[in-house]
């Protein structure tokens, strides 16, 4: 399986950040925003990862991550222009994605749960149709948000609705199989001229290939794109990291568990940053990484 990072799109809900900066690489907390959806795609044992920006943006995520090898990943880059919708990813994708299944993770999505590493690694198994989960919040408008029949089956998704059908909101995490570029590719704009994530889960589910995990309270999933839930989503962090002493999304680490590189490329990665609080959990998980290899 291969994976996509959505890192483009305008970010004008956090105007004036965003006016020279890609939203995707404003912190949450401690570290980039796009930390947490890579860190997402490397739980699931995902190598392969395409990240979509907008050209102004592109030298920076290849300053920040190269090629990927440094982490022991493959990471490819292509533009899109200008935001013309989600769904888009796959036609830009195509070449990419090849014969494969492909996860797509929205750049500026930040998920937290004990199980997530597992959920990540069930999902990567699905090779046919389409899995997206559904996240009950209280404010289901702004999202694509799930209709479902009296046994709980979904009868449609529907984008942003005035009077949404349910609570459960579609998160920015999504699998599909390998026929994703060409049903994209039939996709025509919206009324607001972009190609919806949206229609493109309609047509898995009018071929019933289109599954939906409910993601239970066990997780988090929490909103970066206005002011208030970007901090709110950094003092989340924070907390947790704080209060269970580990650190949420930190790539390099889950680069060595994952045995993707040894203690000696771990070591290179730490010292890169040892001068913040990020680059001493490093340190440390270094060392104690070197005591474990002893013994
Ligand atoms: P949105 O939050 O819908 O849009 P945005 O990031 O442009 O923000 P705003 O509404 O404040 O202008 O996008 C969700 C994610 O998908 C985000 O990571 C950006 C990404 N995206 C693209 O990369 N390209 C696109 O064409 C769209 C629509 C979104």
């Amino acid at each position: 399986m291969k994976g996509i990072i959505l890192a483009g799109g305008s970010g004008s809900r956090l105007y004036p950040l965003t006016l020279t900066t890609s939203k995707q690489l404003l912190p949450v907390f401690d570290k980039p925003m796009i930390y947490y959806p890579l860190s997402l795609l490397m739980q699931a044992k995902i190598k392969d990862i395409l990240i979509i920006c907008l050209p102004r943006d592109l030298k920076a995520y290849e300053t920040l991550f190269g090629d990927g090898s440094s982490l022991g990943l493959n990471i490819s880059y292509v533009v899109q222009d200008k935001p013309d919708g989600i769904a888009q990813a796959f036609v830009l994708g195509e070449s990419f994605i090849a014969r494969d299944s492909v996860c797509l993770v929205l750049g500026d999505n930040v998920f937290f749960g004990h199980h997530l590493e597992s959920l990540m690694q069930e999902s990567s198994q699905h090779e046919e149709g389409a899995l997206v989960f559904g996240y009950e919040v209280r404010d289901p408008s702004r999202y694509g948000v799930i209709d479902f029949d009296e046994n709980y089956k979904v009868k449609k998704v529907v984008e942003k609705p005035k009077d949404p059908p349910s609570n459960y909101a579609v998160t920015g995490l999504y699998f599909y199989d390998e026929q994703v570029a060409s049903f994209a590719k039939q996709l025509k704009p919206s009324h607001r001229g972009e190609l919806e994530i949206t229609d493109l889960n309609q047509m898995y589910l009018e071929k019933d290939q289109l599954r939906v995990r409910l993601l239970d309270r066990g997780f988090a999933w929490l909103d970066t794109g206005t002011h208030d839930s970007l901090h709110k989503a950094s003092s989340y962090v924070q907390t947790i990291q704080e209060r269970q002493g580990v650190q949420i999304a930190c790539i390099e680490e889950i680069a060595y568990r994952n045995g993707w590189i040894n203690l000696a490329q771990l070591e290179v990665l730490a010292n890169r940053v040892s001068s913040s609080d990020y680059g001493a959990y490093l340190i440390k998980f270094l060392e104690k990484s070197h005591v474990l290899c002893k013994n």
